[in-house]
């Protein structure tokens, strides 16, 4: 059984995902259709693709070529070139170039959109969903900061299902004001870097020595060795968050299943624990327009 999650528009999407853009696979069709493939086969069950990663054909033909059903895997890609003025075009070139409808179609980021043309965006990708351009595929955003939320809910016919954005403990203070926006709306927060406290952190913060201790619980538990990258994936699934990772690996790979068919939930006082140690730390490995008009803490990055 792989771990789903309620989406405010009825849908259950895979609470672990795979990514194709990051990991050297951006940009890069053989290596995104031969991990693809890798990842499928291992039992992954939802990839995370998009215009800007040129992974779009080698997801469509990962999921062919490894004989895969497009109902039995959840696919989400994200637009980021079009205009207003372009935009049925470009839905249909994600159509095309996937091969089939995603599940879901995120606007990539607010700030490639001209200023104050997100509202508008927002209700031309609304309607082609209501004309059935995008029939049965769910709208989202990514990397929408407050007022990029609240632009485009002031409009909404439909409202964004998920926003994805980095997410993990060391983010989750300057993030709260988006947090609650997404509480208040019914938008499910997806995680991509969730792995950044264990991978790119320097020392791995206050939250290492957390993970380390829950993972030897696991390892024993479970009699299969569990690292802190897990327990971390578990964590953000714990907090109702869509992980959205991905490795090359096929031992990772298979771990980052594992993770998700093989492994207990945390207990809610692990998930507090690590919580409350991350909050008191603030860093950020993608930095881009995050920080701008949505100050960042005045936390340190170590403690
Ligand atoms: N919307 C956006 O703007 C946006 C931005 C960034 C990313 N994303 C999406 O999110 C996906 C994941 O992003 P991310 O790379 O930042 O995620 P991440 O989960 O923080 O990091 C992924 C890296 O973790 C490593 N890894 C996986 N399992 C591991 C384990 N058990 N132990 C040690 N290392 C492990 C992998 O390296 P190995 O290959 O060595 O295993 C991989 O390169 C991207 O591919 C993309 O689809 C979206």
């Amino acid at each position: 059984m792989t771990r789903t999650i309620k989406l405010s528009d009825g849908k259950s999407i895979p609470a672990l995902q795979w990514g194709n853009g990051s990991g050297g696979l951006n940009g890069k069709h053989d290596p995104a259709l031969e991990y693809g493939i890798t990842a499928l086969k291992a039992g992954v069950k939802a990839i995370d693709t998009a215009e800007l990663y040129k992974t779009e054909v080698a997801t469509g033909e990962a999921l062919k070529q490894a004989a895969f059903k497009k109902e039995d895997i959840w696919v989400t890609t994200k637009n980021v070139q079009a205009t207003p003025e372009v935009v049925k075009a470009n839905v249909q070139d994600r159509l095309s170039k996937l091969g089939f409808k995603p599940d879901l179609l995120l606007i990539h980021n607010p700030f490639v959109i001209a200023d104050g043309k997100i509202a508008q965006f927002w209700t031309l990708l609304e309607d082609l969903v209501l004309d059935g351009t995008l029939e049965g595929v769910s709208l989202g955003v990514s990397n929408f900061r407050p007022q990029d939320l609240e632009a485009v809910l002031s409009v909404a016919r439909i409202k964004p299902v998920v926003n994805q954005l980095e997410y993990h403990p060391y983010v989750l203070t300057h993030l709260q004001p988006v947090l609650d926006i997404h509480s208040k709306h019914g938008i499910v927060t997806e995680a991509y870097g969730p792995l950044t406290p264990v991978l790119r952190h320097p020392t791995g913060g206050p939250i290492k020595p957390i993970l380390e201790r829950i993972a030897q619980r696991l390892s024993k538990e479970t009699g299969t060795e569990v690292d802190t990258a897990a327990v971390l994936l578990l964590w953000t699934i714990g907090k109702g968050v869509v992980a959205v990772t991905t490795s090359t690996k096929e031992h990772n790979i298979k771990k980052i299943v594992q993770v998700d068919t093989a492994l207990p939930d945390l207990t809610k006082e692990e998930i507090e624990e690590i919580e409350a140690a991350g909050r008191k730390v603030h860093f950020r490995n993608y930095k881009e327009h995050m920080s701008k008009d949505f100050p960042a803490p005045n936390l340190p990055e170590d403690l």
